[in-house]
């Protein structure tokens, strides 16, 4: 008993993280034209800063929830949040770009790899 809510606990937790599509170099390519020197390590903090801050008053919104001119907007909109409710800067202008750029990159990522589901 005790192993089978071990093991549905695990299941929980890795359907759970699993629900973002990991960024590769190939999202990168995809939008290199955009975002000329853009590189994975880019595309990987602007993950980490939505993972960090982008789940504390809301569940994540996918990043293909919204349209580009959307989250254009959105993105400004939530980091002026963010930051208000830290009470100080915590998502500075630079990772705020990096975030956007994240999110329109992830928002049309896996939608032709039937691998890959988009969040
Ligand atoms: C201080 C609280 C707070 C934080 C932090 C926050 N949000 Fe929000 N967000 C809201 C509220 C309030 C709404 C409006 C109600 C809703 O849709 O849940 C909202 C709505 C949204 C929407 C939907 C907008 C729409 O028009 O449907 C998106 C997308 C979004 N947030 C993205 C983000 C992202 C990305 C971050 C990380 C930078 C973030 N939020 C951080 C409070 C927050």
């Amino acid at each position: 008993m005790k192993k089978i809510s071990i093991i549905s606990t695990l299941v929980i937790l890795c359907s759970c993280s699993a629900k973002l599509i990991t960024p590769t170099q190939s999202d990168v390519d995809r939008v290199s034209s955009n975002y000329p020197g853009y590189t994975l390590a880019d595309l990987n903090q602007g993950k980490a800063i939505f993972i960090k801050n982008c789940d504390e008053c809301h569940k994540f919104k996918k990043p293909s929830s919204q349209s580009e001119t959307e989250w254009q907007e959105v993105v400004p909109e939530m980091v002026a949040k963010a930051n208000k409710k830290a009470g100080s800067i915590i998502i500075d202008a630079k990772s705020q770009e990096q975030l956007l750029k994240y999110l329109l990159t992830m928002r049309t990522a896996g939608k032709t790899d039937t691998e890959k589901t988009p969040l």
